[in-house]
């Protein structure tokens, strides 16, 4: 299995162009469902977990070309068939294309999802959505069956938990049905409103996304439109970190500076300095940095899939951090490997305090996620020898070419094939 050998090279330096968001790009693919029109998606990032969405989608007999980072997505004479878990399994997200399905032939089956395996990730507030706007939901033999007999109806949603994949589905079901459905306590992540934009470039009636309370008017049909995929502001932060952890001097390009001010606020109060500027954002090292206690949140609130890679700092800032993670039970998994390359850690419940050492020391590590992974190579990154990680079929479900935009920047990484 292919690993990554990363070492310590100095000051990260020069110029990153950050891809379309995965989190993104996998909704609004799965949303293209929802008409028989084409889709022509831009700024496509080519990953692991996108080629399983293609995958999916032409299991339901969708034709999609690749033109480089553009998709022309045809719908035209789709079948709606049970998707079968030797797709789902290898990606959560799969379950988004449960909404589009049964919004538009009132009925869809799908085998129970997989993905990162970060705490328990039930599904229970997609289904709740689903039931809600008139759907029987049946479980059995490791599928999910959502139908309705009549269209869906629209109806009020309140979810326990602001899920940004619940909130997801319940627009994309709510887009077809009869009626007004409105989403309370809804995700207010930049991903939802791509997404809702995306929905309402195609004829539908989305209102309220990027805050807690969503209005979704259920139209007839939709039609085939172009969209341009927003950055990704998780591949974003991570390569802020990356300045930050090298003591570099980089500049983002292709950001929306407002969807990383969480990861700002608190990079600022480490003390790196982040500038806007023409082309993008740059990130720079001028003075020592400090610790720093951080809680992840739902959006607008510190991003979960920031807290690995800020962990990684953590573990070379002087002083005690302290990281709590709200969002996801069991994210912690990447602590056992950080502590490999030499880091003093502790767990106290859904806590981590982080006591800063004075360098890390390369050595074998195994990414257990997609984030766990690139706080690895970000450890590695700073530690002295080699970090060879492992596992980063992890990495590509996320990343798009990371050595080779680290490299850029003068890093030392490489792939290994085993
Ligand atoms: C999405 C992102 C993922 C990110 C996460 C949180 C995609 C493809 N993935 O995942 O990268 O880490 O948001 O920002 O966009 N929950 C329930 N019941 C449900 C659904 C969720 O209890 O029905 C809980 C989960 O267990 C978790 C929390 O809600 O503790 C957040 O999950 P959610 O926001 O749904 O994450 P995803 O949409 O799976």
């Amino acid at each position: 299995m292919p690993s990554f050998l990363v070492s310590n090279n100095g000051p990260l330096t020069g110029e990153v162009t950050i891809s379309g968001a995965k989190n993104s790009v996998l909704p609004i693919m799965a949303a293209s469902l929802l008409t028989d029109g084409t889709c022509i998606l831009d700024d496509i990032p080519r990953l692991e977990d996108v080629e399983v969405m293609c995958e999916l989608l032409r299991h339901f007999g969708s034709k999609i070309s690749p033109e480089g980072k553009r998709f022309i997505i045809d719908n035209k004479g789709i079948k709606n068939m049970p998707a079968p878990y030797e797709l789902v399994r290898r990606m959560r997200a799969s379950f988004l294309v449960m909404g589009p399905l049964l919004s538009r032939y009132g009925r869809v089956k799908i085998s129970l999802p997989g993905g990162c395996a970060i705490g328990t990730r039930p599904i229970d507030l997609h289904l709740k959505g689903f039931a809600a706007l008139g759907a029987d939901i049946s479980l059995g033999h490791g599928f999910i069956e959502a139908r309705s007999d009549k269209k869906l109806r629209g109806s009020s949603v309140y979810l326990d938990f602001p899920s940004v994949g619940a909130t997801e589905n319940i627009i994309m079901a709510a887009a077809l049905a009869e009626g007004q459905t409105i989403i309370e306590n809804a995700a207010e992540e930049p991903e939802i409103i791509d997404l809702s934009n995306f929905i309402n470039s195609m004829g539908g009636y989305v209102r309220g996304a990027g805050t807690d309370t969503i209005k979704i008017k259920g139209v007839d049909s939709l039609k085939g439109v172009a969209h341009t995929i927003i950055p990704d502001r998780i591949e974003a932060g991570t390569f802020m970190v990356a300045a930050a952890i090298t003591g570099g001097n980089i500049l983002l390009k292709n950001v929306i500076a407002d969807h990383l001010r969480p990861v700002e606020a608190k990079l600022k109060e480490v003390g790196i300095r982040i500038y806007e500027q023409e082309g993008g954002m740059r990130i720079r090292v001028e003075e020592p940095l400090r610790s720093i206690d951080l809680k992840t949140l739902p959006y607008p609130g510190f991003p979960t899939d920031m807290q690995a890679q800020m962990m990684a700092l953590m573990c070379v800032l002087p002083g005690t951090s302290i990281i709590t993670e709200t969002v996801f039970e069991n994210r912690f998994m990447h602590v056992s490997e950080l502590k490999r390359l030499g880091a003093n850690i502790k767990i106290e419940g859904r806590s981590a305090v982080i006591e800063g050492v004075d360098y890390l020391m390369g050595t074998d590590v195994k990414a257990t996620d997609l984030r766990a992974g690139a706080a690895l190579v970000l450890a590695g990154l700073c530690a002295y020898g080699q970090t060879r990680v492992s596992d980063i079929y992890h990495i590509d479900r996320g990343y798009e070419a990371m050595e080779s935009k680290l490299k850029a920047l003068g890093a030392n990484i490489k792939r290994l094939s085993c």
